[in-house]
């Protein structure tokens, strides 16, 4: 599983051999994968990830986010078609949701006669969705490092009002993404992603503004075509597509529903 050599992961990624790198662990082999066995995760696994996510750095301290796991079969159903009705998260072993959180830090604050309305400010908003996916991601690192599986589910943030519902959300507590976790179905079909070139998104000294993306368009036509992908041309069309204004899925309202639960107001 991920058993790609170093050298042979920074091919996939990059279309190129790799620099004289030194032994870096698995860290480019990440793929999404949406297809898991029914094996469980073990406790003790789920509770060293959950230790590892709060291992992360976190904006001062602040730990401005929370997570939720979804267990029984009936919830899991109904939280699956709150997202988009996409198979892996029925599917996977565990399925985590994320969460910007300003309600437990708001409480503590009060307890201590302070009114925290600097929580209002947009500043706080990004710190809380800064906090959950460095959290989120040192899970699926230490995830991916004993063969786990992962695929984020963006889609938690379709219905935000019934996400609320489904989770008893206090006010201040937006879902920001899901996490399936699970062991990856055998003969693994997920193969690594191709991106754009290093030196494509990270720059020395100044921004580059001349950056070309039209060799990345060639490898990921070619990438497309080999996992039939029909229509897909290649990346700039496809994710031209993808930020228009027609393919919000029910996020176009999300500035106004944050707002109206305490965030971003200022
Ligand atoms: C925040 C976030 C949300 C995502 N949401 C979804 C989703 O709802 N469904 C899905 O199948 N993949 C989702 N993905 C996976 C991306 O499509 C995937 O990471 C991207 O295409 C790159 O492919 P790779 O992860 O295999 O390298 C999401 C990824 C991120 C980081």
């Amino acid at each position: 599983m991920f058993d790609e050599t170093l050298a042979q992961a920074w091919d996939f990624r990059f279309g190129a051999a790799p620099p004289d790198l030194p032994e870096m662990g698995k860290f480019l082999n990440h793929r999404s994968v949406r297809k898991f066995t029914d094996k469980p995760i073990p406790q003790g696994l789920m509770q060293g990830l959950i230790a590892a996510g709060q291992s992360a750095a976190t904006s001062s301290n602040l730990q401005l986010w929370s997570a939720i796991a979804v267990r029984s079969p009936e919830r899991r159903e109904e939280i699956a078609m709150l997202c988009a009705d996409q198979h892996q998260v029925r599917g996977c072993a565990e399925f985590l949701c994320f969460f910007a959180d300003h309600y437990r830090l708001r409480a503590a604050a009060a307890e201590v006669g302070e009114a925290a309305e600097g929580l209002e400010f947009a500043e706080f908003y990004t710190m809380a969705t800064i906090d959950a996916s460095l959290a989120a991601e040192r899970i699926v690192c230490a995830a991916e490092s004993v063969g786990l599986g992962i695929c984020y589910i963006g889609a938690l943030r379709n219905d935000p009002e019934g996400v609320k519902a489904f989770f008893d959300l206090p006010e201040g507590v937006f879902g920001l993404f899901g996490l399936c976790l699970g062991w990856p179905e055998e003969p693994l079909r997920a193969q690594i992603k191709p991106r754009l070139l290093p030196t494509s998104v990270c720059f020395e000294e100044r921004y580059r503004k001349d950056v070309d993306v039209s060799e990345y368009n060639g490898r990921m036509a070619a990438f497309y075509e080999s996992q039939k992908m029909k229509g897909d041309v290649n990346w700039s069309m496809r994710s031209g597509r993808r930020v228009d204004a027609h393919h919000m899925t029910g996020r176009d309202g999300q500035l106004a529903w944050l707002q109206a639960h305490g965030f971003l107001r200022k």
